[in-house]
């Protein structure tokens, strides 16, 4: 994508178009248009300097991401930042092999739902705790997940960049001994971070046709957008690599679809029920 925008509507309006192939009408007086265009130009880096990065703005960052937004002010998620290099050289080697990036990761940190602090509330004001159920699970995850967000959105004001990696719930009660999180405690994703050695690029998202939906869900033209999106997609950022070949064999034609088909015909933490039930979760 050229870089060369004479305005932040008109920069907003390219980048959304370079995501989606299609971009909602940008008015010119939108409040809040550079900040709109930075988050649109949302991307995950996997490359970085070697200029490490301070511990203070690490714990500075996490402070401002932990005030998002928590499921009825329970804040149920925390942060586990790896300051130990030994240490985070044992979590990130449990997943170097899929994400080799992370070897050069200057910071990991791991995000993780805490459902464990509000049982505790119960056991201390002698309340009974009526909601052990798949809720209890799910809020802590989404909140853990939303101050991940927040996490990246703070990095990348301060000029770093990052990717989350869920990989680490392959391993995650590995992960779980490692930082030692009790019962009712569970990771969710980790974020490696660092300096960006490379811009990056924007990577193309699904039509708005297809995840925008307005008073009703709909999957009207939904085969056609996906065709349609596998195709622009492989126009602009085809995939390096072929997924699976020794099962599928090569593709003349290779985009997101098939991709995303071959990734699922394998499974994939299978066993992660198991470990959030060991967690003392019931999930009814
Ligand atoms: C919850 C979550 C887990 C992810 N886990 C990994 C991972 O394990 N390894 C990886 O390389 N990228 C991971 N990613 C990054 C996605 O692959 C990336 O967001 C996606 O390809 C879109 O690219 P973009 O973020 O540059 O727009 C993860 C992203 C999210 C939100």
């Amino acid at each position: 994508m050229t870089k060369t925008m004479d305005s932040p509507a008109h920069e907003l309006t390219a980048t959304l178009r370079h995501r989606y192939g299609d971009a909602p009408d940008v008015a010119p007086t939108t409040p809040g248009l550079p900040e709109l265009a930075r988050l649109a130009a949302h991307r995950s880096h996997r490359a970085y300097t070697d200029r490490p990065v301070d511990v203070a703005l690490i714990r500075l960052l996490a402070a401002v991401a932990l005030s998002a937004p928590a499921k009825s002010d329970l804040q149920q998620r925390d942060i586990v930042i790896l300051e130990d290099p030994a240490l985070r050289m044992k979590v990130t080697g449990l997943v170097t092999g899929e994400n080799p990036w992370l070897e050069k990761a200057p910071a990991f940190l791991v995000f993780c739902g805490n459902n464990r602090r509000q049982r505790q509330l119960h056991e201390w004001r002698g309340r009974p705790f009526a909601n052990d159920h798949l809720d209890a699970f799910f809020n802590a995850a989404v909140d853990s997940a939303i101050v991940l967000q927040a996490f990246i959105t703070a990095a990348k004001a301060a000029g770093l960049g990052c990717c989350p990696v869920s990989a680490i719930r392959n391993h995650a009660q590995a992960v779980s001994d490692l930082l030692g999180l009790p019962d009712h405690v569970f990771p969710v994703a980790g974020l490696g971070l660092g300096w960006p050695a490379a811009e990056g690029f924007i990577s193309a998202r699904l039509p708005l046709a297809t995840t925008l939906h307005v008073d009703r869900f709909s999957e009207a033209g939904l085969r056609e957008q996906i065709d349609n999106y596998d195709r622009r997609r492989a126009a602009i950022h085809p995939y390096a690599k072929q997924r699976y070949t020794e099962d599928f064999g090569t593709a003349a034609e290779y985009g997101w679809s098939e991709d995303k088909a071959r990734q699922y015909s394998r499974p994939e933490r299978a066993d992660f029920g198991a470990f959030v039930r060991r967690k003392g979760f019931r999930l009814d």
